[in-house]
This record gives structure tokens, sequence and C-alpha cells, in this order.
């Protein structure tokens, strides 16, 4: 395959540009990301130096950019991962989810449709639209977990930004035949998610000495799924996923925000050293709730098991001292990421 990965320089990106380098050292893997404040360069260092790997800056918008890619690089898979991704940038500005989410993957689509009618139609081409659980909006706490077909309710501009996009990739299935999958995912962890996400932001405020802000009463649920599965799951529906199918993907681990971040508190205390604080747990702070801040994610992943053979290999409790280490361990990595642009987007949020 050659591959194209938009957003490789971000959290799931990267992670899964590492799997797939791993898989198939012979493949041509291209990432194409406008490294954000989410994108990080230093996120593919492990592989920047391989024969086959290229990166390219640019922007999902630009169709220039993305039609020269196409052609030149004679792509035959995209993976597409670029977003913006945090709900709560999204409330403060939803602009740029609009744009990035909706335009952009409306351009990547119209340009590889071009492109692949061009070709006439190979039909081993693949376009891989990776998008999210919040698509689906909220549970209560007896409901059934998401399935393929829940109907959409998206409750926030990113899940509203993601579920439009989803609405595009669907329509170009149905429309023009172009190869497209969607998959559905739950909750990420692991390493390189940037510092504003709910479990890094715990590991480094802890190391700082600084508050752990809980939304509200701490009771909404997510379902968590280490990266590294994420990206196995990636795998399995690139090489074996139905044209034109929705696949939900899930860790099958419910956890309510406040008891994780206890159990973060207690890798915390048990695997640092010299933390400012007796133990993490003192500097756990209730704070104003998220708006419309959903109340639970869940995820059903029995068409992946059943159709797929795939299931999650990583337990929440391996994959959090796994992650916890990884963020004791790499404070060069994070310590430049908390910028003077970091600073004012945290004092607006959590002011
Ligand atoms: P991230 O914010 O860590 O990374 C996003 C990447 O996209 C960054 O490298 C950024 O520079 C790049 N990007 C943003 N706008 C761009 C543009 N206009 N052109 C090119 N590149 C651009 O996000 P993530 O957590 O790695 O999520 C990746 C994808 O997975 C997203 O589509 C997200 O909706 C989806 N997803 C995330 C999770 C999760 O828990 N993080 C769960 C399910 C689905
Ligand atoms: O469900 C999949 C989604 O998971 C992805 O589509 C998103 O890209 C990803 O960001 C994530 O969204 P969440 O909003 O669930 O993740 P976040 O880490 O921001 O928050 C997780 C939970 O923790 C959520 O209920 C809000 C809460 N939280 C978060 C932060 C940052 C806090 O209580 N305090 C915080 O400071």
């Amino acid at each position: 395959m050659r591959l194209l990965v938009t957003g490789g320089a971000g959290f799931i990106g990267a992670n899964f540009v590492h799997h797939w380098c791993q898989a198939y050292p012979d493949e041509r893997v291209v990432v194409l990301d406008a490294l954000t404040y989410a994108g990080n360069i230093e996120n593919l260092a492990l592989v920047e130096r391989r024969e086959n790997f290229r990166f390219v800056q640019g922007d999902i918008c630009d169709r220039s950019v993305v039609d020269e890619l196409l052609v030149t690089e004679n792509i035959d898979t995209v993976a597409h991962f670029a977003a913006e991704s945090h709900v709560d940038r999204s409330i403060l500005g939803p602009a740029a989810f609009v744009q990035t989410n909706v335009v952009g993957t409306f351009t990547l689509l119209e340009a590889f449709r071009q492109y692949w009618e061009a070709q006439k139609k190979p039909s081993n081409y693949r376009f891989l639209h990776v998008s999210t659980d919040e698509v689906y909006g909220s549970l209560g706490p007896d409901d059934p977990a998401f399935c393929e077909t829940t109907p959409y309710a998206p409750n926030s501009p990113y899940s509203a930004s993601k579920a439009g996009s989803d609405h595009l990739v669907r329509a170009y299935y149905h429309t023009y035949k172009l190869p497209t999958i969607i998959t559905n995912c739950s909750n990420n962890y692991g390493p390189y998610q940037f510092p504003e996400k709910l479990i890094p932001l715990m590991c480094i405020n802890t190391l700082l000495g600084k508050p752990l802000p809980v939304y509200g009463d701490g009771k909404n649920v997510r379902d968590w799924l280490y990266v590294g599965d994420h990206c196995r799951a990636l795998d399995v529906v690139i090489h074996h996923g139905k044209l034109g199918e929705t696949y939900n993907i899930g860790g099958n681990n419910e956890v309510e925000n406040i008891n994780l971040v206890q159990i973060l508190c207690q890798l915390m205390d048990e695997l640092a050293s010299d933390l400012p604080v007796s133990s993490a747990k003192h500097l756990i702070t209730f704070v104003k709730d998220r708006p419309g801040h959903d109340q639970r994610y869940a995820i059903n992943a029995n068409k992946m098991k059943t159709q797929l053979g795939w299931t999650p290999l990583v337990t929440i409790t391996e994959g959090l001292r796994l992650t916890v280490e990884w963020y004791l361990t790499h404070p060069d990595w994070w310590k430049p990421l908390l910028s003077p642009e970091y600073q004012a987007y945290y004092s607006q949020n959590y002011s």
C-alpha cells in the first residue's frame, strides 16, 4: 500500500504511523499535517529518517497540496486523522472545527474522488475516515452502548463538526461509490497525547504541583481504549473492512472521571519520585462543569469482534501504568508544549 496519513503528527496519527512502519516496513507512508498547536514533528522522530517515509507540512483544506501529493506519491490509501479534536477548545472557538473537520474532510474527499476516477476507479483504493463516538451524543446510566445504527445526536461544536464530516464520507460512498470506511472510536489514551486532555493533564499537573481540575461532580463516564489497540483496529479495518460500512471501536472500559483521576493519583504516588505534594490526591479540585458536558459514552464493539476478529488487548490497569510511566520519563517531550499559547488557553478555559 501507499498510504497518505493526514494528521500524522498528532496523538493517534503518530501512534498509527509508528504501528504501520513497524508492521509494514516496506510500505510507503506520507504524512500531511498542518502542525497546529496539537501537531508535533517530535512525535514522528522515531520514523522520520526511514527511506519509505515522508513528512509534508500542509493544510488538508489546501486542495492544491492534496492533489499534488495524491498524484506524485501515487497514493492508494488515505487514513484521515487530521482534525481539531478538543471539545473545550470547540466551545471557546468553534470556527476552526468547522473549517478543518468539515471543509477539510470535504476537500480531501473531492480530491480523492477526482484522483480515483482519473485512475479508472481501482478496486484496491481506500479512504479511511477516523471519527469519534461523540457523534452519537450522550447516554443515560442504563442506556445500551452506542452501536453502528445508533442515531447521530452530537452535542458540542466538536462532535457536530465530526458528525458533519461523517455524513459527507457516507454520502461520497452512496453517491460516487468512493471506497470509504468510517470508524467511530471511544476515548483514547497513551503516549504522545497533548497535555490538554484529561489523562496527560492530570499527570503533568501533579508533577507541577498544580490543581487537578475535575469538571462538575466527576461522575461523567468515558470508555477508555489504549491507543495501540485503536491503531491495530484501524489496520484491520483498512485491510478487511467492508466498503461503505461503519465500525465502532471501544475499550469496554467504562470509568467515572473521578475514579480515573483517583487511579492516576495512586499511580503517580507510586511511580513518581519527588512529587511536590505528599499525595497527588490532595490536588484534586472540583471546578465548574464543561457547558453541555456529555454524561456517558460507551461503545458496543461487537461488530469489530464478530466480523473482523478484533478485540482490545491492553487492560486499563496495564495501559494507565504504561501511560503514566511514559509521561514520567518524557518531560523533554511535554515541557515545551506548555507554551504561552497553551497557558493562555488554560487560563481562559479554567478561569
Ligand atoms: P490531535 O489533536 O492530537 O491531532 C490532530 C492532528 O491533526 C495534529 O497533528 C494537527 O496538527 C493536525 N491538523 C489539524 N488541523 C489540520 C489541518 N487543517 N490540516 C492538516 N493537519 C491538521 O488529535 P487526535 O486525538 O490524535 O485525534 C485524531 C483523530 O481521531 C481525530 O479525527 C479525532 O476526531 C479522532 N478521535 C480521537 C479520539 C481521542 O480520544 N483522541 C477518539 C476517537 C476519535
Ligand atoms: O470520545 C472520544 C473523544 O474523546 C474524542 O473524539 C476527542 O477528540 C477526545 O478529546 C476525547 O473527548 P473528551 O472530551 O471525552 O476527552 P477529554 O480528555 O477532554 O475529557 C475526558 C473527560 O474528562 C470528560 O468527561 C471531561 C473531563 N475533564 C476533562 C478535562 C480536560 C475534566 O473533568 N477535567 C479536565 O480538565
